[in-house]
Order: C-alpha cells, then sequence, then structure tokens
C-alpha cells in the first residue's frame, strides 16, 4: 500500500509581534483578560501578502526535504484569506518557487484548511495521482480584521506553515482521519463583507463585519475535536496510549483543555504555540507541528494527533505517523523584506483604511437576520 510520508516541514512567521498590552491601547481589553480567557499573550501581524509567507515556508519545507521546485508535482493551499479571488492562491506560490510541474488548487474550510489539505494531498499520493505535493496552511486575518471588535481582534494572528508529501511504502504520514461539519451552526462564525454576496454593482465593497458567537463555537469545537479524536483512534484501531504528542488547533487554551480531557490526554503531550502566535487559522495546527519538529518534541516514528475545527464549522482529527528523520536536510536563505513597522503600525495603518472608507459602507451591507442570511444567499439590503 502507498502512503504519503512528511519529509520537509517548514513555517514562517511575519517579525512584528502584537502584544496584549498593544491591543488595550486602542479597545477596552486587558492583558489579564486575554489571558485568563484564552491564554494568549501575542501574535504576529503581517506586513507582507499571505502568498509571500507561503513562498518562504514552502520554501523552507522544500529545503528540509532535500527536493527542488521541479520535483514538486502538487501544491495545495489552505487558506480563508486569501488575496485575490481569483487567480488561486497556489499558482502564486508555483510561479515564486519555480514548480512549473505542480498542478495547483486551493481548499477553503477556514481554521481546518490546512487539514482538509493534506486529506486531498495524501489521498491522491495514494491513488497514484502525484508523487510528490506541497501542503500549505496560511493566514492573513489581520487584514480582514474588524479591529473594533473586542470580542474577536484579540484572538487572531497571521501566519504560514508548509510540509512536503512524497510518496513512500512505509506506514507513515496520515494514517487515517476523522471529518465533518456542524453546518447548521455555519452562522456563529461568518465573515461579512467577502464574497459575492457582498458585491454591489459587480465591485466588492472593501470593509467587512464579523459574525462571531464565541460561546457557541466554543462548545462545538470541543464537541467536534473529541469526536473525531475518538473516530480516528478507533478508526485506526489506536488509543490515547499509543498517541505521543497532541498538536491541536490553537483557539484557546481553555478550549484546548477541554479537548484534551475528552480524549484522556494528560496536558504534557499537548504542544502549545496558542501563548505566542494566537489563532492563526489555517496556519495554526501546522505552524505549531513544524515547531514541534523544529524544538525536538517530535521524535522518531512517533504517532501524532491533530484535533482542528474552523468556521462551517468545520472540525476533523487526524492521526499521523512521523517518519525516521527529525532534522532538516538543507537550509535556505529565502526570507521575507525586512520591514521596520511595528505591528501596532500595520493594525493602525488598518484601522484608519477602515475608519476612512469602511465605516459607511459598512452601514450598507447588515443582512436582516444572520440566520436568514444563512439560508438564503441573497445580497444585503441598501437602505
Ligand atoms: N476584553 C475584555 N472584555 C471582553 C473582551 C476583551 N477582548 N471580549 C469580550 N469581553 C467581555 C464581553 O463583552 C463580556 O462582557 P459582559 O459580561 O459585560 O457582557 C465578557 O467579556 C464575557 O464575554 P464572553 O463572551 O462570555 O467571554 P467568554 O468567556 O465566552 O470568552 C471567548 C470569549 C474567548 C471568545 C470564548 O468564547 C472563545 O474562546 N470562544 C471560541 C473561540 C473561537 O471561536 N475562536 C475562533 C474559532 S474558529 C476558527 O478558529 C476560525
Amino acid at each position: 500500500m502507498q502512503y504519503a510520508a512528511i519529509t520537509g516541514w517548514g513555517k514562517c512567521l511575519p517579525p512584528a509581534v502584537l502584544t496584549n498590552q498593544d491591543l488595550s491601547t486602542f479597545i477596552d481589553t486587558s492583558d489579564e483578560w486575554i489571558v485568563q480567557r484564552t491564554g494568549m499573550r501575542e501574535r504576529r501581524i503581517s506586513h507582507v501578502t499571505g502568498n509571500q509567507l507561503a513562498h518562504v515556508a514552502a520554501e523552507r519545507a522544500l529545503a528540509c526535504a532535500g527536493l527542488k521546485a521541479e520535483d514538486i508535482d502538487l501544491i495545495v493551499y489552505g487558506t480563508c484569506t486569501g488575496d485575490e479571488g481569483v487567480p488561486n492562491e497556489a499558482s502564486g506560490v508555483q510561479v515564486m518557487l519555480g514548480a512549473h510541474h505542480a498542478a495547483c488548487f486551493d481548499v477553503n474550510t477556514a481554521c481546518t484548511s490546512f487539514m482538509y489539505a493534506l486529506t486531498s494531498a495524501t489521498a491522491m499520493i495514494k491513488t497514484g495521482v502525484v508523487r510528490n505535493a506541497l501542503v500549505i496552511g496560511v493566514e492573513v486575518v489581520s487584514r480582514v480584521m474588524d479591529w473594533e471588535n473586542r470580542g474577536v481582534c484579540v484572538l487572531f494572528g497571521d501566519g504560514a506553515g508548509a510540509v512536503v508529501l512524497q510518496a513512500t511504502d512505509a506506514p507513515e504520514g496520515v494514517l487515517g482521519e476523522s471529518l465533518g461539519c456542524y453546518g447548521d451552526a455555519r452562522q456563529s462564525l461568518r465573515l461579512r463583507g467577502i464574497g459575492a454576496n457582498y458585491a454591489n454593482m459587480g465591485a466588492m465593497l472593501g470593509d467587512n463585519h464579523w459574525d462571531f458567537d464565541g460561546q457557541d463555537i466554543f462548545k462545538r469545537a470541543v464537541q467536534g475535536m473529541g469526536l473525531a479524536s475518538s473516530q480516528v483512534m478507533d478508526k485506526c484501531g489506536v488509543t490515547i496510549d499509543d498517541v505521543n504528542l497532541v498538536v491541536p488547533h490553537q483557539a484557546n487554551l481553555r478550549i484546548i483543555e477541554a479537548v484534551a480531557k475528552r480524549a484522556g490526554a494528560s496536558m504534557d503531550k499537548v504542544f502549545l504555540t496558542v501563548h505566542k502566535y494566537g489563532n492563526m487559522s489555517a496556519a495554526t495546527v501546522v505552524v505549531a507541528l513544524v515547531e514541534a519538529a523544529e524544538t525536538g518534541v517530535v521524535k522518531p516514528h512517533d504517532l501524532i494527533l491533530l484535533p482542528a475545527f474552523g468556521a462551517g464549522l468545520t472540525w476533523c482529527s487526524h492521526l499521523i505517523r512521523w517518519g525516521s528523520r527529525v532534522t532538516p536536510l538543507a537550509h535556505t536563505d529565502v526570507d521575507l523584506p525586512p520591514t521596520d513597522q511595528t505591528a501596532l503600525q500595520l493594525v493602525q495603518a488598518l484601522r484608519q483604511a477602515k475608519g476612512t472608507e469602511g465605516r459607511s459602507l459598512g452601514q450598507l451591507r447588515q443582512p436582516r437576520f444572520a440566520e436568514d442570511f444563512a439560508r438564503t444567499p441573497e445580497s444585503p439590503q441598501s437602505p
């Protein structure tokens, strides 16, 4: 039987750090509230596009695998904050890498996008469609954030991670997964202002608002990740005692603790990045996995559980078997262009842009009821 081993891994975090203290300078919040409710202390804000972050992460993953860009025959790009609607994002990375032989497609299941992309690429390797795939999870949430909404903006950050998958006969890579979606709760997290529903006279309006029911998402996240984790362990015939490491989606430390408890995993098996990167949506699990590998936490042949959830509300859990190699074959000098802007300056520029052109436009597209809007794909009413 064919498997899809993880042979390369890389991440790219933008350098600008936004602290809880920074947030408290422009919204009514505090370091104490954010740490206590979420476990987050800081997050990164990007000065470049998602494609640029993804490109650097991909170059690092390729070097780690000892492959050249021409060796890649598939790029799957997970994101919900793409730089443009058309063309797709994966094709941008293909050009930047020079991966001219790669087929390219994007996956958007919000925070689970990297995990669903991993499933897609693994299936294509297992069925012989491709042999070498690059799977990317990237998000620049800062660009679509409502920075006036303290219930949301403290939770997210920007980043990118990538893995290289290669066909092998050894039982490595994804051994199994459980995927699902609570579509009935899709209105719990909606980013209004992006998409054809919000087009006005054929043009997007350039502003956005978040519908965000944190408590509903919290409950569904614990339920979905808990269910998926027990299902995938049953499917693979293992118990939590066989699992060496849990690398979960990092939306909130309290969610992670609840999921670990449901799965019967002690927290010392759980790898955490939530305190320093927040929730990077599609980039979260892959960045955490890469960091676990880079810091020596991942050991040869480890069995790793990866529970995740995202808007939709999509949920999943994957079991992967790491290979024998835990060190990169090579490194690359490719890096982001430098910036002298602080994260707070980057955020203030985004707030100013929205303040000058977005606020009044935002009034134009309040759907009458979020639930109606979920069922009826109609354009919001103009006054
Ligand atoms: N600072 C200070 N106070 C705040 C803040 C803030 N940043 N945000 C909200 N509050 C206030 C509220 O206004 C409320 O005040 P009130 O009692 O006077 O009305 C109070 O704090 C409590 O608010 P709750 O929403 O009840 O707080 P809760 O304990 O539920 O925590 C949180 C909120 C952190 C959002 C939590 O519900 C959560 O983590 N939910 C899931 C996270 C999530 O959905 N992440 C995205 C997942 S999807 C994805 O990953 C794409």
